[in-house]
């Protein structure tokens, strides 16, 4: 028996989508722990494209998902993926999609204050994905944030609405020049979420005992990336909430002792979207390369991600910070056609070596990627069904990977669908 986590090691956008959606095919039970709609999983399936936000990718597989209290839910972009869904004709009732009573809700308010922080000019701007979710957990953390379970009762909920927004109305006007927001507005269309919502609601950590102690398989799928992590990430250019394996336990309501192995994603080159320090970003025709090559849009704002080397100190960071027991490498196709690639492998900051990730951002901002060089390869590895099929280039760069991080690299991804993929272990089949 196993319950796996997965997590991104970089800044988000690993292509975690397809790593987990693979894996569901062994698991019995995929639930998310943390993020909201800010995190968007782009799947190919038989040449259709399917983009989630907030359902857990393993819905395709018709596995049970479950959304956990760590989670923020924007109620209507789940009924719209609930939607879109039913019309591509993977309809979902309430028993495959479980939503804890304990996950916050983000509320109108949090949108607008979101997108009116971001359009501020003299702001510390982050380049959130404008989707509220900051705000979100502001509220959970200073205690007046609005969880599923309020939802559900409606005397209650008014009353919460009401109450809130007289702080947050005060605020949208006296500091932003906004228009206010009606409580009774929110109250009716929160109330017809809270219908069609309310046989999804459940209590996700009893529901996950019972799964784990029928000795069923559990996979925690991980959004965004470790280096966005409240804590460990490039603060303040982070999410706002715990993207490590760590939080799986919290955000899921599962004690540490379930978790039997954490699956780190990596992407074979870097990506960022946002602001926020990049050592080994590439401001050159290579890095266009890679961004056209890779189409390296966000999934969630379509914007354009910045793109560069792959950087063994956010790897080796993220194994240590996340216990990573392997490692799944995705979009390696991308990287062929490039005469030499570079892995850095340590920054120099003020004349001096470091493997260790600083805190200090104007430190981190000021260092300089140390790089080792490797022969590229010009195939297309896109049908590579097994080690032995890739260039001898392509397999001296995950030896590389694998000699620098540690760990086993487990699945090799080379190409958006199901199918291009190399595995050599699956976690589940220990
Ligand atoms: P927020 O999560 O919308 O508050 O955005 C904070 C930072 O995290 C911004 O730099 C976003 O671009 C980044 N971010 C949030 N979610 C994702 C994701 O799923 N992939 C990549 N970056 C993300």
């Amino acid at each position: 028996m196993a319950n796996i986590v997965i997590i991104g090691t970089q800044w988000g956008d690993e292509g975690k989508g397809k790593i987990v959606d693979l894996l569901a095919e062994r698991a019995d039970v995929v639930v998310r722990f943390q993020g909201g709609n800010n995190a968007g999983h782009t799947l190919v399936i038989n040449g259709k494209q399917f983009v989630f936000h907030l359902i857990p990718s393993g819905t395709l597989q018709k596995k049970t998902c479950m959304i956990g209290n760590g989670v923020v839910v924007d109620p209507a972009v789940l009924l719209e993926e609930l939607e879109q869904l039913a019309d591509a004709g993977v309809s979902v009732s309430p028993e495959q999609l479980r939503i804890s009573d304990k996950a916050h809700l983000i509320m109108p308010y949090h949108k607008v204050i979101d997108l009116a922080r971001e359009s501020k000019k003299d702001a510390c701007k982050i380049g959130t994905t404008g989707r509220g979710i900051g705000p979100a957990y502001e509220d959970k953390a200073s205690r007046c944030g609005i969880r599923f379970a309020e939802l559900l009762d409606e005397t209650l909920f008014a009353e919460r609405v009401r109450g809130v927004l007289e702080e947050k109305n005060f605020y949208l006007e006296q500091y932003f020049s906004l228009p206010t927001i009606d409580p009774e507005d929110v109250i009716e269309e929160y109330r017809r979420y809270a219908e069609t919502l309310a046989p999804f609601v459940a209590d996700v950590p009893v529901e996950l005992e019972a799964v784990a102690a029928a000795g069923k398989q559990i996979l925690f799928e991980g959004a965004q990336g470790t280096h966005l992590d409240i804590d460990h990430g490039t603060y303040p250019y982070v999410t706002s909430s715990s993207t490590v394996a760590g939080n799986a336990c919290c955000g899921a309501g599962v004690g540490p002792k379930r978790i039997t192995g954490v699956i780190g994603i990596v992407k074979a080159y870097t990506t960022r979207v946002g602001m926020g320090p990049f050592p080994s970003e590439l401001l050159d025709e290579t890095g266009d390369y890679l961004q056209e090559k890779g189409a390296e849009f966000g999934a969630t704002t379509g914007r354009r991600r910045r793109c560069g080397w792959l950087d063994m100190v956010l790897l080796n960071n993220a194994a240590r910070l996340n216990g990573m027991t392997g490692v799944a490498i995705t979009k390696l196709d991308v990287l062929g056609g490039l005469e030499e690639l570079k892995i850095c492998t340590a920054y120099e900051c003020n004349g001096k070596h470091t493997a260790a990730f600083p805190a200090n951002l104007r430190m981190l901002e000021g260092c300089t990627p140390v790089y080792e060089t490797l022969p590229g390869w010009a195939e297309d590895i896109s049908g590579a069904r097994a080690l032995k099929d890739l260039p001898e280039a392509t397999r001296n760069y995950l030896n590389r990977i694998e000699e620098l991080a540690g760990l086993p690299i487990d699945i090799v991804s080379v190409g958006p669908e199901r199918g291009q993929t190399i595995v050599t272990r699956n976690p589940f089949e220990e």
